[in-house]
Protein backbone atom coordinates (compact mmCIF):
# COMPACT_ATOMS: atom_id res chain seq x y z
CA UNK A 1 0.00 0.00 0.00
CA UNK A 2 1.39 3.34 -0.61
CA UNK A 3 1.23 5.32 2.24
CA UNK A 4 3.73 8.48 1.26
CA UNK A 5 1.18 11.28 0.80
CA UNK A 6 3.73 14.29 -0.98
CA UNK A 7 3.13 17.81 -2.03
CA UNK A 8 4.59 21.28 -1.89
CA UNK A 9 7.96 19.44 -0.70
CA UNK A 10 5.38 18.20 2.81
CA UNK A 11 5.01 14.75 3.13
CA UNK A 12 2.54 12.81 5.06
CA UNK A 13 2.10 9.27 6.23
CA UNK A 14 -1.45 8.00 5.37
CA UNK A 15 -3.23 4.74 6.13
CA UNK A 16 -6.45 3.35 6.08
CA UNK A 17 -7.55 2.19 9.46
CA UNK A 18 -7.55 -0.50 9.82
CA UNK A 19 -4.67 -0.59 8.53
CA UNK A 20 -4.01 -4.36 8.67
CA UNK A 21 -6.99 -5.32 6.69
CA UNK A 22 -6.80 -3.10 3.63
CA UNK A 23 -5.76 -4.56 0.38
CA UNK A 24 -2.34 -3.46 -0.81
CA UNK A 25 -3.89 -1.73 -3.65
CA UNK A 26 -5.91 1.16 -1.44
CA UNK A 27 -4.56 4.29 -0.18
CA UNK A 28 -5.99 6.38 1.91
CA UNK A 29 -6.05 9.55 -0.17
CA UNK A 30 -7.42 10.60 -4.09
CA UNK A 31 -6.99 12.66 -6.52
CA UNK A 32 -10.16 14.43 -5.29
CA UNK A 33 -7.88 15.45 -2.18
CA UNK A 34 -4.97 16.21 -3.98
CA UNK A 35 -6.78 18.69 -6.35
CA UNK A 36 -8.70 20.33 -3.52
CA UNK A 37 -5.27 20.65 -1.48
CA UNK A 38 -3.62 21.99 -4.89
CA UNK A 39 -6.15 24.78 -5.22
CA UNK A 40 -6.79 25.76 -1.32
CA UNK A 41 -2.16 25.92 -1.50
CA UNK A 42 -1.89 27.71 -4.85
CA UNK A 43 -4.79 30.47 -4.11
CA UNK A 44 -3.68 30.73 -0.24
CA UNK A 45 -6.80 30.15 0.83
CA UNK A 46 -5.40 29.14 4.52
CA UNK A 47 -1.83 29.01 5.97
CA UNK A 48 -0.56 25.70 6.65
CA UNK A 49 1.89 26.76 8.43
CA UNK A 50 1.74 26.25 12.40
CA UNK A 51 3.88 29.31 12.74
CA UNK A 52 1.42 31.15 11.06
CA UNK A 53 -1.62 31.98 13.49
CA UNK A 54 -3.47 34.51 11.45
CA UNK A 55 -5.50 31.16 11.26
CA UNK A 56 -6.55 30.89 14.85
CA UNK A 57 -10.07 32.68 14.31
CA UNK A 58 -10.38 31.56 10.81
CA UNK A 59 -12.78 28.54 11.50
CA UNK A 60 -12.36 25.63 8.65
CA UNK A 61 -14.70 22.88 8.27
CA UNK A 62 -14.40 19.53 6.64
CA UNK A 63 -16.60 17.34 5.48
CA UNK A 64 -16.44 13.54 4.52
CA UNK A 65 -12.74 13.61 4.74
CA UNK A 66 -12.29 9.59 4.61
CA UNK A 67 -9.24 8.54 5.71
CA UNK A 68 -8.15 12.34 7.25
CA UNK A 69 -5.67 13.56 4.38
CA UNK A 70 -7.73 16.84 4.16
CA UNK A 71 -7.61 17.54 7.91
CA UNK A 72 -4.08 16.08 8.42
CA UNK A 73 -3.21 18.55 5.69
CA UNK A 74 -4.73 21.30 7.56
CA UNK A 75 -4.42 20.60 11.30
CA UNK A 76 -2.56 24.16 12.11
CA UNK A 77 -6.01 25.71 10.55
CA UNK A 78 -7.83 23.96 13.60
CA UNK A 79 -10.43 22.08 11.58
CA UNK A 80 -14.17 20.92 12.88
CA UNK A 81 -14.19 16.97 10.98
CA UNK A 82 -17.36 16.23 10.48
CA UNK A 83 -17.82 12.40 9.27
CA UNK A 84 -20.87 10.06 9.74
CA UNK A 85 -18.09 7.19 9.57
CA UNK A 86 -16.21 5.74 12.52
CA UNK A 87 -13.88 4.41 10.53
CA UNK A 88 -12.90 7.70 9.24
CA UNK A 89 -12.96 9.48 12.72
CA UNK A 90 -10.28 6.18 13.62
CA UNK A 91 -8.23 7.12 10.44
CA UNK A 92 -8.12 10.57 11.30
CA UNK A 93 -7.02 10.07 14.83
CA UNK A 94 -4.69 7.18 13.85
CA UNK A 95 -2.94 9.38 10.71
CA UNK A 96 -2.63 12.60 13.29
CA UNK A 97 -0.78 10.41 15.69
CA UNK A 98 1.61 8.52 12.91
CA UNK A 99 1.99 12.26 11.77
CA UNK A 100 3.20 13.19 15.16
CA UNK A 101 0.27 15.63 15.03
CA UNK A 102 -2.15 16.69 18.26
CA UNK A 103 -5.08 15.59 17.53
CA UNK A 104 -6.67 18.10 20.02
CA UNK A 105 -6.22 20.69 17.12
CA UNK A 106 -9.50 18.82 15.50
CA UNK A 107 -12.94 19.37 16.64
CA UNK A 108 -13.99 15.95 16.01
CA UNK A 109 -17.70 16.05 15.27
CA UNK A 110 -20.26 12.95 13.83
CA UNK A 111 -22.48 13.59 10.71
CA UNK A 112 -25.63 14.77 13.21
CA UNK A 113 -24.01 17.54 15.41
CA UNK A 114 -25.83 20.75 15.26
CA UNK A 115 -23.56 23.03 13.66
CA UNK A 116 -25.58 25.83 14.73
CA UNK A 117 -24.34 25.42 18.19
CA UNK A 118 -21.01 24.27 17.66
CA UNK A 119 -20.33 27.39 15.64
CA UNK A 120 -21.85 30.81 16.48
CA UNK A 121 -19.70 32.76 13.99
CA UNK A 122 -19.51 31.74 9.99
CA UNK A 123 -16.91 29.25 8.51
CA UNK A 124 -14.27 31.11 6.47
CA UNK A 125 -14.01 28.07 4.45
CA UNK A 126 -16.00 24.81 3.98
CA UNK A 127 -14.44 21.72 2.36
CA UNK A 128 -16.40 18.89 1.02
CA UNK A 129 -15.79 15.75 0.05
CA UNK A 130 -18.71 14.37 -2.57
CA UNK A 131 -20.39 11.57 -0.15
CA UNK A 132 -21.61 8.40 -1.88
CA UNK A 133 -24.83 9.40 -0.58
CA UNK A 134 -27.00 12.25 -2.05
CA UNK A 135 -29.70 11.90 0.43
CA UNK A 136 -26.36 12.80 3.04
CA UNK A 137 -25.11 15.52 1.11
CA UNK A 138 -28.68 17.10 0.81
CA UNK A 139 -28.81 16.81 4.78
CA UNK A 140 -25.30 18.62 4.43
CA UNK A 141 -26.02 21.00 2.76
CA UNK A 142 -28.94 22.45 4.52
CA UNK A 143 -27.42 21.91 7.94
CA UNK A 144 -24.45 24.33 6.33
CA UNK A 145 -26.73 26.50 4.74
CA UNK A 146 -27.77 27.85 8.37
CA UNK A 147 -24.35 29.00 9.54
CA UNK A 148 -22.39 30.16 6.29
CA UNK A 149 -22.56 33.52 5.27
CA UNK A 150 -22.11 35.16 1.67
CA UNK A 151 -18.06 35.34 2.86
CA UNK A 152 -17.96 31.52 3.39
CA UNK A 153 -15.95 29.95 0.37
CA UNK A 154 -17.60 26.58 -0.01
CA UNK A 155 -14.66 23.85 -2.11
CA UNK A 156 -16.12 20.50 -2.63
CA UNK A 157 -14.53 18.11 -4.42
CA UNK A 158 -15.51 14.49 -6.18
CA UNK A 159 -14.18 12.17 -8.81
CA UNK A 160 -15.77 13.14 -12.19
CA UNK A 161 -18.41 10.39 -12.52
CA UNK A 162 -20.15 11.41 -8.57
CA UNK A 163 -20.14 15.43 -9.79
CA UNK A 164 -23.45 14.63 -11.91
CA UNK A 165 -26.18 17.18 -12.30
CA UNK A 166 -28.02 16.25 -9.35
CA UNK A 167 -25.25 16.98 -7.38
CA UNK A 168 -24.88 20.55 -8.44
CA UNK A 169 -28.47 21.26 -8.17
CA UNK A 170 -28.44 20.57 -4.57
CA UNK A 171 -25.42 23.13 -4.28
CA UNK A 172 -27.73 25.81 -6.52
CA UNK A 173 -30.87 25.11 -4.19
CA UNK A 174 -28.66 25.35 -0.59
CA UNK A 175 -25.98 27.20 -1.10
CA UNK A 176 -26.31 29.21 -4.10
CA UNK A 177 -24.86 30.05 -7.35
CA UNK A 178 -22.32 27.17 -8.60
CA UNK A 179 -19.70 26.26 -11.16
CA UNK A 180 -17.07 23.50 -11.74
CA UNK A 181 -13.24 23.41 -12.34
CA UNK A 182 -11.79 21.58 -15.19
CA UNK A 183 -11.19 17.92 -14.38
CA UNK A 184 -8.08 16.45 -13.21
CA UNK A 185 -7.18 12.97 -12.73
CA UNK A 186 -10.42 11.79 -13.22
CA UNK A 187 -11.54 14.64 -10.47
CA UNK A 188 -13.27 17.70 -10.25
CA UNK A 189 -13.87 20.56 -8.11
CA UNK A 190 -17.06 22.26 -7.14
CA UNK A 191 -17.05 26.25 -6.43
CA UNK A 192 -20.55 27.21 -4.50
CA UNK A 193 -21.07 30.99 -3.59
CA UNK A 194 -23.86 31.21 -0.96
CA UNK A 195 -27.15 33.57 -1.74
CA UNK A 196 -29.18 34.45 1.72
CA UNK A 197 -32.59 32.14 1.17
CA UNK A 198 -35.00 30.59 4.30
CA UNK A 199 -33.10 27.01 4.63
CA UNK A 200 -34.99 24.42 3.82
CA UNK A 201 -36.11 22.13 6.68
CA UNK A 202 -34.30 18.60 6.31
CA UNK A 203 -36.46 15.66 4.95
CA UNK A 204 -34.18 13.48 7.29
CA UNK A 205 -35.28 11.03 9.17
CA UNK A 206 -37.99 9.34 6.95
CA UNK A 207 -39.87 6.37 7.29
CA UNK A 208 -40.81 3.49 5.97
CA UNK A 209 -42.93 0.37 6.17
CA UNK A 210 -43.14 -3.10 4.48
CA UNK A 211 -45.83 -5.49 5.53
CA UNK A 212 -43.06 -8.04 6.15
CA UNK A 213 -42.16 -6.41 9.30
CA UNK A 214 -44.38 -4.83 12.34
CA UNK A 215 -42.81 -2.02 12.81
CA UNK A 216 -41.66 1.47 11.13
CA UNK A 217 -37.92 2.07 9.67
CA UNK A 218 -36.52 4.89 10.96
CA UNK A 219 -34.12 6.18 8.56
CA UNK A 220 -31.48 9.10 8.78
CA UNK A 221 -29.79 10.81 5.68
CA UNK A 222 -26.60 8.04 5.32
CA UNK A 223 -28.35 4.70 6.73
CA UNK A 224 -28.02 2.10 4.24
CA UNK A 225 -31.34 1.32 2.04
CA UNK A 226 -32.95 4.41 3.34
CA UNK A 227 -36.20 4.10 1.38
CA UNK A 228 -36.70 0.42 1.16
CA UNK A 229 -36.01 -2.65 2.69
CA UNK A 230 -33.32 -4.41 1.51
CA UNK A 231 -33.91 -7.48 -0.21
CA UNK A 232 -31.17 -9.20 1.60
CA UNK A 233 -32.88 -8.19 4.89
CA UNK A 234 -35.93 -9.35 3.80
CA UNK A 235 -34.45 -12.94 3.01
CA UNK A 236 -32.85 -13.41 6.17
CA UNK A 237 -35.78 -12.08 8.44
CA UNK A 238 -38.04 -14.69 7.12
CA UNK A 239 -35.29 -16.89 8.26
CA UNK A 240 -34.57 -15.75 12.01
CA UNK A 241 -33.28 -18.74 14.34
CA UNK A 242 -35.32 -18.73 17.79
CA UNK A 243 -33.97 -16.37 20.13
CA UNK A 244 -35.75 -16.91 23.31
CA UNK A 245 -33.90 -15.22 26.37
CA UNK A 246 -30.96 -14.85 23.73
CA UNK A 247 -28.17 -12.10 24.10
CA UNK A 248 -27.87 -10.99 20.51
CA UNK A 249 -25.86 -9.11 18.01
CA UNK A 250 -27.08 -7.15 14.83
CA UNK A 251 -23.71 -6.35 13.06
CA UNK A 252 -23.75 -3.97 10.73
CA UNK A 253 -27.54 -3.05 11.94
CA UNK A 254 -28.42 0.13 9.43
CA UNK A 255 -32.13 0.91 10.48
CA UNK A 256 -32.15 -2.03 12.99
CA UNK A 257 -34.27 -4.03 11.15
CA UNK A 258 -33.20 -7.59 11.87
CA UNK A 259 -32.40 -6.02 15.59
CA UNK A 260 -36.00 -5.33 16.61
CA UNK A 261 -37.64 -7.72 14.96
CA UNK A 262 -35.61 -10.26 17.27
CA UNK A 263 -36.83 -7.87 20.34
CA UNK A 264 -40.51 -7.66 19.14
CA UNK A 265 -40.77 -11.28 19.12
CA UNK A 266 -38.96 -12.16 21.79
CA UNK A 267 -39.23 -10.07 24.57
CA UNK A 268 -37.12 -11.92 26.55
CA UNK A 269 -33.74 -11.41 24.32
CA UNK A 270 -31.31 -8.90 24.70
CA UNK A 271 -29.88 -7.49 21.20
CA UNK A 272 -26.78 -5.35 21.16
CA UNK A 273 -26.65 -3.00 18.14
CA UNK A 274 -23.11 -2.40 15.88
CA UNK A 275 -22.68 -0.24 13.10
CA UNK A 276 -20.00 1.90 11.55
CA UNK A 277 -22.40 4.83 10.62
CA UNK A 278 -23.60 7.18 13.44
CA UNK A 279 -26.68 7.74 11.71
CA UNK A 280 -27.31 3.96 11.77
CA UNK A 281 -27.05 3.57 15.43
CA UNK A 282 -29.12 6.65 15.89
CA UNK A 283 -31.90 5.43 13.26
CA UNK A 284 -32.12 2.02 15.30
CA UNK A 285 -32.16 4.01 18.87
CA UNK A 286 -35.48 5.51 16.77
CA UNK A 287 -36.91 2.85 15.29
CA UNK A 288 -36.50 0.62 18.42
CA UNK A 289 -37.87 3.53 20.87
CA UNK A 290 -40.88 4.29 18.38
CA UNK A 291 -42.09 0.51 18.31
CA UNK A 292 -41.30 -0.40 21.88
CA UNK A 293 -40.95 2.54 23.86
CA UNK A 294 -37.69 1.56 25.66
CA UNK A 295 -34.26 0.97 24.93
CA UNK A 296 -34.34 -1.37 27.80
CA UNK A 297 -33.09 -4.77 26.19
CA UNK A 298 -31.01 -3.06 23.81
CA UNK A 299 -26.91 -2.06 23.87
CA UNK A 300 -25.33 0.25 21.10
CA UNK A 301 -21.88 0.62 20.29
CA UNK A 302 -20.80 3.07 17.18
CA UNK A 303 -17.76 0.41 16.17
CA UNK A 304 -15.52 -0.77 13.27
CA UNK A 305 -16.59 -4.74 12.76
CA UNK A 306 -17.28 -5.86 16.78
CA UNK A 307 -13.74 -3.81 17.90
CA UNK A 308 -15.68 -1.89 20.43
CA UNK A 309 -17.91 -4.40 21.88
CA UNK A 310 -14.91 -7.03 22.37
CA UNK A 311 -13.19 -4.62 24.20
CA UNK A 312 -16.05 -5.67 26.81
CA UNK A 313 -16.63 -8.85 28.78
CA UNK A 314 -18.04 -11.07 29.12
CA UNK A 315 -18.56 -12.58 25.36
CA UNK A 316 -20.97 -14.48 25.36
CA UNK A 317 -23.69 -13.71 22.74
CA UNK A 318 -25.37 -16.49 21.58
CA UNK A 319 -26.81 -15.35 17.96
CA UNK A 320 -24.62 -12.79 15.66
CA UNK A 321 -27.10 -11.96 12.65
CA UNK A 322 -25.24 -10.13 10.18
CA UNK A 323 -26.20 -8.63 6.69
CA UNK A 324 -22.44 -7.64 5.60
CA UNK A 325 -21.60 -4.68 3.35
CA UNK A 326 -19.36 -5.18 0.43
CA UNK A 327 -17.63 -1.66 -0.08
CA UNK A 328 -15.82 0.28 2.46
CA UNK A 329 -16.78 4.16 1.58
CA UNK A 330 -16.32 4.09 -2.26
CA UNK A 331 -14.04 1.03 -2.37
CA UNK A 332 -15.60 -2.15 -3.35
CA UNK A 333 -13.57 -5.02 -0.80
CA UNK A 334 -14.66 -8.33 0.84
CA UNK A 335 -12.42 -7.56 3.74
CA UNK A 336 -14.93 -5.87 6.13
CA UNK A 337 -17.30 -8.80 6.00
CA UNK A 338 -14.03 -10.95 6.66
CA UNK A 339 -13.66 -9.02 9.81
CA UNK A 340 -17.65 -9.36 10.58
CA UNK A 341 -17.21 -13.29 11.00
CA UNK A 342 -13.75 -13.10 12.85
CA UNK A 343 -15.24 -10.99 15.03
CA UNK A 344 -18.09 -12.62 15.30
CA UNK A 345 -16.68 -16.12 16.17
CA UNK A 346 -14.68 -14.16 18.70
CA UNK A 347 -18.23 -12.49 20.54
CA UNK A 348 -20.05 -15.83 20.76
CA UNK A 349 -20.38 -18.52 23.25
CA UNK A 350 -19.25 -22.33 22.90
CA UNK A 351 -22.49 -23.09 20.71
CA UNK A 352 -23.23 -19.94 19.50
CA UNK A 353 -24.37 -19.10 15.86
CA UNK A 354 -23.60 -16.95 13.17
CA UNK A 355 -26.60 -16.18 10.55
CA UNK A 356 -25.51 -14.03 7.63
CA UNK A 357 -27.01 -13.50 4.49
CA UNK A 358 -24.91 -12.62 1.65
CA UNK A 359 -25.27 -12.20 -2.46
CA UNK A 360 -24.32 -16.02 -4.02
CA UNK A 361 -21.80 -14.65 -6.11
CA UNK A 362 -19.83 -13.38 -3.03
CA UNK A 363 -17.48 -16.61 -1.49
CA UNK A 364 -19.21 -16.37 2.45
CA UNK A 365 -18.87 -19.84 2.47
CA UNK A 366 -15.23 -20.51 1.71
CA UNK A 367 -15.19 -17.95 4.78
CA UNK A 368 -17.17 -19.42 7.21
CA UNK A 369 -16.20 -22.71 6.33
CA UNK A 370 -12.12 -21.60 7.07
CA UNK A 371 -13.24 -19.42 10.03
CA UNK A 372 -15.51 -22.21 11.97
CA UNK A 373 -14.78 -25.27 10.16
CA UNK A 374 -18.20 -25.77 8.29
CA UNK A 375 -22.12 -23.87 7.39
CA UNK A 376 -25.28 -24.50 6.82
CA UNK A 377 -27.11 -23.41 3.96
CA UNK A 378 -30.60 -21.98 5.42
CA UNK A 379 -32.76 -20.79 2.28
CA UNK A 380 -31.64 -19.27 -1.07
CA UNK A 381 -33.23 -17.53 -3.89
CA UNK A 382 -31.77 -16.77 -7.53
CA UNK A 383 -29.31 -13.29 -5.66
CA UNK A 384 -28.88 -14.38 -2.24
CA UNK A 385 -28.13 -17.28 0.56
CA UNK A 386 -28.99 -17.60 3.96
CA UNK A 387 -25.98 -19.08 5.90
CA UNK A 388 -25.48 -20.39 9.38
CA UNK A 389 -22.58 -21.43 11.56
CA UNK A 390 -21.77 -22.42 15.01
CA UNK A 391 -18.67 -21.73 17.22
CA UNK A 392 -17.39 -25.19 18.00
CA UNK A 393 -14.91 -24.46 20.82
C1 LIG B 1 -25.84 -4.30 3.93
S1 LIG B 1 -26.05 -3.10 5.19
C2 LIG B 1 -27.17 -3.96 6.31
C3 LIG B 1 -28.08 -3.03 7.07
C4 LIG B 1 -29.21 -3.75 7.82
N1 LIG B 1 -28.69 -4.68 8.79
C5 LIG B 1 -30.11 -4.47 6.84
O1 LIG B 1 -30.05 -5.70 6.83
O2 LIG B 1 -30.84 -3.80 6.10
C6 LIG B 1 -24.48 -3.17 6.00
C7 LIG B 1 -24.30 -2.24 7.19
O3 LIG B 1 -22.96 -2.43 7.67
C8 LIG B 1 -22.45 -1.16 8.09
N2 LIG B 1 -20.99 -1.24 8.04
C9 LIG B 1 -20.17 -1.05 6.97
N3 LIG B 1 -18.90 -1.23 7.32
C10 LIG B 1 -18.89 -1.51 8.66
C11 LIG B 1 -17.86 -1.78 9.59
N4 LIG B 1 -16.60 -1.79 9.24
N5 LIG B 1 -18.21 -2.02 10.88
C12 LIG B 1 -19.52 -2.00 11.27
N6 LIG B 1 -20.55 -1.75 10.41
C13 LIG B 1 -20.22 -1.52 9.13
C14 LIG B 1 -23.05 -0.17 7.11
O4 LIG B 1 -23.07 1.14 7.66
C15 LIG B 1 -24.46 -0.76 6.88
O5 LIG B 1 -25.38 -0.21 7.79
Amino acid sequence: MNTHFSAFERTLHLERYPAKHQHVSLQAWDSADEYIIQHIEDCNLISTSSEKSSNKDTPLIILNDEFGALSCWFHSAKPVFISDSWISHKSLMTNMLINDLNPESITFCDALTNLATLMPAAPKLVLLKIPRSLALLEYQLINLSKVINEDTKVVAAGKVKSVQNSVLKLFEKHIGKTTTSLAKKKSRLIFSQFETKEPHVSPYPSIVEDPLIPFALHNHANVFCRDHLDIGARILLKNLPNAEGARVIDLGCGNGVLGVSILDKYKDAHVTFVDESFMAIESAKQTLLAHLGSLDRASFFVSNCLEEVLKEEPRDYSLVLCNPPFHQQNAVTDHVATQMFSDSKSALKQGGELRIVGNRHLDYHQKLKKLFGGYQVIDSNKKFSVLSTYKAR
